[in-house]
């Protein structure tokens, strides 16, 4: 009934800083899972996320430590690793009472360091700072040590130097989770069961497994519990802890992190950040305050054939069941027929997503323009039968702000009284002689210094403030090869901005392509207008008749080019000879041909919206 034994923290990095490999000799040295265990980062389980290796879901367990004669019970809550998950991190955090803070002795402090580091300092968590990779032979201990006083204020002598890789020093990471984070605050074990769900799973057999975090009281086999969020209720099946896999108890108590097994159907009823509670409490005081994750980067998602319709349908329900920050709603395309648009955190989401999805189902899909990002309007009175968010009437909204995720739903510029865009507070870290092309990039794209900061003799830490439209797209990758890889990014949401925005109309023979239509900055319209009609050029095969790719802004041409006109006759260098070969080669080109989708009477190959959208 003592929560004194009890320590609940995280470990937060920027990526390949050796998270996964920390938290894999943490389970070790306690005996969790065994030595040299084949299974490499248990924490990571995920196909992709072992591919690309990157933590994508969080996954948690509950290790057994004993420290001066008593078995203390750690509690370590994995966190994504990269930008896009920042709300997966920081529903972890709110499980915690302390975070292992590790930096790479070679790389040194980076932009995603610095936003985590912030993240747990602004809810107040013991924050133990650790260096990791001290085994290599380009480490340089003395000046990363400087850089995180520099940044975060860390006396030198407080940082513990380890490699995670070898195993040296790590048994003083386990010390001082015990020394110095405090046990779980605010517990009590005599009232009603409360308790926080942090994170969820879909498993086959299963049904979701739900994460929480019990505030107060005890939870039993066959106890009837509440969700605050979603007012629904449930009968516990099983629980226990994660050790990393379940391990089945008779019941869980206040202080403690482990699973719930219940009759929830979805992962969307499993809502992050939701408050759990013996069914009937009333005023059940929530533990965190509840707040939805909100996709940012929307794409539409298509079958290559209508008649795999069903087949997609169902994979996205299979995968959005384990990741709920995916909005899924319907929409059709005319030159695409029907399909859904889905709402992503960002851009590594949503590759990762369509990564998955070809993956684990196999099926083949078109991904329509990825950088359309929601946008807020105040729309004047007057015209209301316009469609907006896929809804048939603006009517419903009361005419004020909008956010539009399509730029096929883009209202006609007459009744729109102003726009907005959303903003995101970007940190750079960087060697400073990339500092000139970082520069210039950053204004390209709209952005506004706002701070400036030596990180230690030869590095700097800049931030600006940028429409996200602006990095949504191509930004890291810019970014990245002007700094040969050294410069790392991260960003923050930061409200939105009235903005100049103009919809950017493409036209194929003067019939509009909806699905490559954009939402652009004013001043982009033309140079944008351009590139997308160069590239079209490039993409499309040429036809029996001329093609003419234009770019408009309202009635208005700005860019222009032509795809000339070609006679394509496969069976020209036969000589009307051997009837086999001719119809084989026939055969060929139908089958060419079943893989283009036709637009304005044009042939398109299927990739033509990724090969012309990515900048
Ligand atoms: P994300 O899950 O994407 O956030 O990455 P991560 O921080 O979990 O990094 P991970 O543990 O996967 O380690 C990244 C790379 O660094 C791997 O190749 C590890 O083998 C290596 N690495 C981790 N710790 C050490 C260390 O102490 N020394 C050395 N030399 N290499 C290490």
């Amino acid at each position: 009934t003592d929560v004194s034994w009890i320590r609940n923290f995280s470990i937060i990095a920027h990526i390949d800083h050796g998270k996964s490999t920390l938290a894999d000799r943490l389970l070790e040295l306690t005996g969790t899972i065994g030595k040299g265990s084949h299974e490499a980062q248990m924490l990571d389980r995920l196909q992709v996320e072992r591919e690309r290796g990157i933590t994508v879901k969080a996954q948690t367990a509950t290790l057994v430590y004993n420290y001066q004669g008593i078995d203390y019970l750690l509690n370590l809550i994995d966190t994504p690793g990269h930008v896009d998950f920042s709300f997966e991190v920081s529903r972890s955090l709110a499980a915690c009472q302390g975070v292992i803070l590790l930096v790479d002795a070679n790389q040194g402090v980076q932009a995603q360091t610095v936003a985590n580091f912030f993240l747990a300092f602004s809810k107040n968590l013991t924050i133990l700072p650790v260096m990791n990779k001290i085994d290599l032979k380009n480490a340089d201990p003395e000046s990363v040590g400087t850089q995180m006083k520099n940044i975060f204020e860390f006396e030198p002598k407080d940082i513990l130097r380890i490699s995670a890789k070898t195993g040296l020093n790590v048994e003083s990471v386990l010390q001082s989770i015990v020394e110095r984070i405090p046990p779980p605050k605010h517990c009590d074990i005599t009232k009603p069961f409360r308790a926080l769900l942090f994170d969820s799973w879909y498993d086959r057999y299963r049904g979701v497994i739900a994460v929480i975090a019990v505030i107060d009281g005890v939870i039993r086999s066959g106890d009837s519990i509440s969700a605050k969020h979603t007012g629904k209720s449930y009968e516990i099946k099983d629980l226990g802890i994660l050790r990393p896999n379940e391990v089945s108890l008779p019941c869980i108590q206040a202080g403690q992190v482990g699973y719930v097994v219940c009759n929830m159907r979805s992962s969307t009823e499993a809502k992050i950040g939701d408050t759990l509670f013996k069914k009937g409490l009333a005023n059940v005081e929530e533990v965190a305050s509840f707040r939805q994750s909100k996709p940012m980067v929307f794409a539409g998602v298509y079958p290559m054939d209508q008649s795999e319709t069903p087949a997609l349908r169902s994979a996205l329900e299979k995968l959005t069941l384990n990741d709920s920050s995916v909005t899924v709603a319907k929409e059709s395309s005319a030159a695409l027929g029907q399909g859904w648009r889905l709402g992503f955190l960002g851009l590594l989401h949503m590759e990762v997503f369509n990564q998955r999805l070809e993956q684990e189902y196999g099926a083949e899909v078109i991904v329509t323009v990825p950088s359309v990002i929601s946008i807020l309007f105040k729309i004047c009175w007057s015209l209301t039968n316009i469609r907006l968010h896929g809804e048939k009437n603006i009517k419903k909204y009361g005419a004020t702000d909008i956010i539009v995720n399509n730029p096929a739903f883009f209202p006609d510029p007459s009744i729109i009284e102003q726009y907005f865009e959303p903003m995101v507070l970007g940190t750079i870290i960087t060697p400073d002689i990339y500092m000139g092309p970082i520069m210039s990039l950053a204004l390209d794209r709209r952005g506004i210094q706002v701070d400036s900061k030596n990180v230690d003799n030869s590095r700097v830490m800049m931030q600006f403030r940028f429409p996200l439209n602006e990095i949504a797209v191509d930004f890291y990758d810019a970014l990245k090869s002007l700094s040969s890889g050294y410069a790392s990014f991260d960003y923050e949401e930061d409200g939105f901005e009235e903005s100049d925005i103009v919809k950017l109309h493409i036209m194929l023979n003067g019939e509009v392509v909806e699905e490559l239509s954009t939402v652009v900055h004013t001043s982009k319209a033309r140079k944008y207008g351009k590139e997308i009609c160069l590239r079209l050029q490039e993409t499309i095969p040429r036809q029996m008749f001329q093609v003419a790719i234009q770019a408009a802004v309202g009635g208005k041409v700005v860019a222009r080019e032509n795809v000339a006109a070609l006679r394509k006759d496969v069976t020209a260098k036969c000589y009307g000879g051997d009837i086999s070969r001719r119809m084989k080669l026939l055969k060929r080109q139908a089958e060419g041909k079943k893989r283009m989708k036709s637009i304005a009477n044009i042939e398109l190959p299927r990739d033509t919206f990724i090969k012309v959208l990515k900048r």
